[in-house]
């Protein structure tokens, strides 16, 4: 399925139109961010497709599962290398490359952007990034433990076997994070989500998640199996976003990944987002980036060009007030270069 073919699923939660319009709430990163992750029954993990995904050649990963103090969403102490724990206690960079038609010279442009600092690197199984992604993570000479590689399911099949199929392409032994790419058209994916579960458990994957979910669709999957995702990677920006969303995910401490930050481009000319960012001597494209990132949500901008990798991870080192980050919440028109939000 195209990557913007959306339009056909059904989208079975709404929130109210009054709370779209209001001040989101604010998500904070100097506090701790528990885990309050609960291990499915012996009974909910009983493979429904077949018994393990055990014997994927590359092996089992290791891990550090230590929680540590999440990095704080203000002032200028983040930087390119700073982290978000996920609910899981592992961690996971705050901003990341964003890979769909990353086609030109993929691993050429995927070494680059590692040099430059960036250390998260988004994918899917239906991008046909991950060969050069693979070339350009070798290319670099990164230690593995110092890169994070989220990589996504499609909704048919199973999700075991396809994340193995993924990592063979990607060259790599396991996934920080491997997604289920968008819900199939009849439900949830509980089975989908049971190959995931099931990919955990045998090493292919550090964190499981989930992208294009609804808040309804999200808790099915908890009530089937217990486990909730680490995180749901929807569009996200200023023009389109949803508070009722933001809540969930900070109640269940599922980190929203903001795909589409800089609007495929189509609101970098908007007026008012122009005013705040020349305020700070940045583009508009560094100041959606930024309004993410104080947010508490992980942008995922996607750049092919050398000067756009550049501007995208130079974001660390100045802060959007409170009143210009209330101005550019007021810009939400619950926008999306897709058609439609698929979480609203
Ligand atoms: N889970 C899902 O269903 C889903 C859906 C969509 C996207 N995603 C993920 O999210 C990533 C980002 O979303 P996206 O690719 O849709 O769009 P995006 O990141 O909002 O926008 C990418 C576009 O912005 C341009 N750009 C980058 N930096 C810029 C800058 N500083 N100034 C001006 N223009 C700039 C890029 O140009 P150049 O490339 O020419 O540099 C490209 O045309 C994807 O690549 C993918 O990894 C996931």
């Amino acid at each position: 399925m195209a990557e913007n073919d959306t339009s056909a699923r059904a989208v079975v939660w709404f929130e109210p139109a009054d709370a779209r319009l209001a001040s989101p709430t604010p998500v904070t990163f100097d506090r701790p961010i528990h885990s309050s992750f609960t291990e499915p029954t012996g009974a909910q993990m009983v493979p429904p497709n077949g018994p393990t995904c055990r014997g994927h050649e590359h092996g089992a990963a290791s891990w550090n599962e230590t929680p540590v103090l999440p990095p704080k969403s203000k002032g200028t102490d983040m930087d390119p290398k700073s982290e978000i724990t996920l609910h899981t206690g592992t961690k996971m960079p705050v901003l990341g490359l964003g890979t769909w038609q990353l086609t030109n010279d993929t691993a050429g442009t995927v070494a680059a952007a590692l040099e430059l600092g960036y250390r998260m690197i988004d994918t899917s199984g239906d991008y046909g990034t991950q060969p050069g992604i693979g070339d350009g993570i070798n290319r670099s000479g990164i230690e593995r433990a110092d890169l994070y590689l989220v990589t996504k399911v499609e909704e048919t099949g199973d999700a075991c076997q396809a994340t193995r199929k993924n990592l063979d392409e990607l060259q790599l032994d396991y996934a920080d994070l491997m997604l289920i790419h968008r819900p199939p058209r009849t439900g949830a994916g509980e089975n989908l989500w049971r190959g995931l579960i099931r990919a955990k458990e045998d090493g292919l994957a550090k964190d499981i998640g989930v992208s294009n979910y609804s808040v309804e669709l999200i808790e099915t999957l908890i009530d089937a199996t217990g486990e909730v995702p680490a995180v749901n990677q929807i569009e996200w920006s200023p023009f389109g976003y949803s508070d009722d969303m933001l809540r969930y995910a900070t109640e269940k401490q599922i980190v929203i990944q903001a795909y589409s930050p800089l609007t495929r481009t189509r609101r970098l000319r908007n007026e008012t987002l122009i005013g705040i960012a020349s305020k700070y001597g940045k583009s508009p494209a560094q100041a959606l980036i930024r309004w993410n990132l104080q947010r508490g949500t992980v942008p995922l901008p996607k750049a092919n060009r050398r000067q756009h990798l550049e501007e995208n991870i130079d974001v660390f080192y100045f802060e959007i007030g409170e009143e210009d980050l209330e101005i550019l919440n007021r810009l939400n028109e619950h926008y999306s270069s897709l058609g439609m939000l698929s979480y609203a």
